[in-house]
């Protein structure tokens, strides 16, 4: 596969680096400390086209490609996985399924907003009772006289929560029918009968929100209902397959940004009167890290081309998943042990880095869930 950048390739890649670096790396530290949602830097990214990479223009996109989308969501980790993640939810969960699925109506009236940030989108699928096993749905949508839909329910863990005024929502139209009986419906904040509720605290991504959706009697128009009835559960696995080039490549940018950070380190702290960095242990560590992090961005990158090439790509994602989140949890930790006890501080980045990368072997399907979709795809029963 080839990886040759294009001249636009190359150019947006420098100009999400220096992004993160100017505007991103700044505010990571006090995002993460105060749990604080960064809206300055997600209307910065929109302003710039970073919320509809790779959507057309027509619709308000930059009408760039995959992998850039993929290289602007690893940039932005390599310096803050919070930061990250909301583009990724953003971009992945919310505006592709609308992208993909919605009539031309829906997509005139709500992609220009998602995709030039005014809004920001969100994904409603996981329930206390449904996570891995997404199609055990517990939220209804029953039609009303008029035609339209009154959910009933509630969804768990939901990124983006709390700041998105757009969200992709799942829910039974037809409980006999198993996950042939779940639909997708596209929700505005203002819709009567939705709210937010509890927010969680995290042991990462610290700056995301992540929170409970209530629906009480929420009336969503019929117009709202995305795709087929029915449809449901095939929008939401498609969307997992897109969204988990975007988690893959926030885990590889974080992974990226600790060996930076190590390598940085190491040759500066001096112990028995040499530098970190002159023990062969030290060398050994960081070739290794880095190796594997080169590894994780082959396998996102063929991910991101096939998805944008429109070849089937769902195993790809999963393996691209798979690899870059338990290489970034192994490579973060090991970069905490190269800085000894100031690693453990929070005085650099490599514990936040750590502690970021433990999500996303959980979110968009665990590694289990990925070795799932791996194990299926290879035909193994
Ligand atoms: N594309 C299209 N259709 C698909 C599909 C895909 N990738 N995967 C499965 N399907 C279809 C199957 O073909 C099948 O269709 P039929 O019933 O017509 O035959 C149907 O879906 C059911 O498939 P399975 O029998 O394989 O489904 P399953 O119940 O065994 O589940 C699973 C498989 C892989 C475990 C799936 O439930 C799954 O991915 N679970 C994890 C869910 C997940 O990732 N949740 C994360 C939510 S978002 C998030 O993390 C938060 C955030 O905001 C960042």
């Amino acid at each position: 596969m080839d990886f040759h950048l294009s001249k636009e390739q190359e150019m947006v890649r420098k100009m999400y680096r220096e992004f993160a670096e100017n505007e991103v790396k700044p505010l990571a530290e006090e995002i993460d400390e105060e749990e604080r949602f960064p809206m300055e830097t997600v209307e910065k990214m929109g302003k710039l086209g970073m919320l509809g990479i790779y959507f057309p223009k027509e619709y308000g996109g930059a009408g760039g490609d995959v992998l850039s989308y993929a290289m602007c969501v690893e940039e932005l980790a390599k310096v803050c996985g919070t930061t990250a993640v909301i583009v990724s939810a953003h971009t992945s969960l919310c505006c592709a399924p609308i992208f993909e699925h919605g009539t031309e109506e829906q997509k005139m009236k709500y992609l220009p907003d998602l995709l030039s940030g005014k809004k920001i989108g969100a994904f409603g699928l996981t329930e206390p009772n449904a996570g891995t096993d997404a199609s055990g749905q517990q939220t209804t949508a029953v039609k009303n006289e008029n035609g339209d839909y009154v959910l009933n329910g509630s969804k768990c863990f939901i990124t983006n929560g709390t700041v998105a005024e757009t969200l992709v929502v799942f829910a039974m139209t037809d409980k006999t029918l198993g996950n042939h009986g779940i639909s997708a419906f596209i929700v505005e904040k203002n819709f009567p009968g939705f709210s937010v509720g509890k927010h969680e605290k995290k042991m990462g991504i610290r700056g995301s929100s992540t929170c409970d959706l209530i629906f009480e009697d929420c009336v969503v128009p019929k117009e709202n209902l995305l795709g087929k009835e029915g449809q449901g559960f095939k929008i939401a696995m498609q969307t997992l397959d897109g969204g988990r080039i975007g988690i893959a490549a926030q885990a590889l940018g974080l992974g990226e940004g600790a060996v930076n950070e190590a390598v940085k380190y190491t040759q500066e702290r001096v112990q028995f009167k040499k530098r970190l960095s002159q023990f062969q242990n030290t060398q050994f560590q960081l070739a290794d890290m880095h190796t594997r992090m080169q590894a994780a961005q082959y396998l996102v990158y063929a991910a991101a081309v096939k998805k944008q090439n429109h070849e089937p790509y769902g195993m790809d994602s999963a393996m691209a998943k798979l690899f870059a989140a338990e290489a970034a949890s192994d490579v973060t930790r090991r970069a905490v042990q190269l800085f000894g006890g100031y690693g453990y501080t929070r005085e650099y980045p490599v514990e936040r880095m750590m502690r970021d990368a433990k999500i996303t072997e959980i979110y968009e399907g665990t590694s289990e869930v990925q070795r799932m979709v791996i194990s299926r795809a290879l035909g193994v029963k």
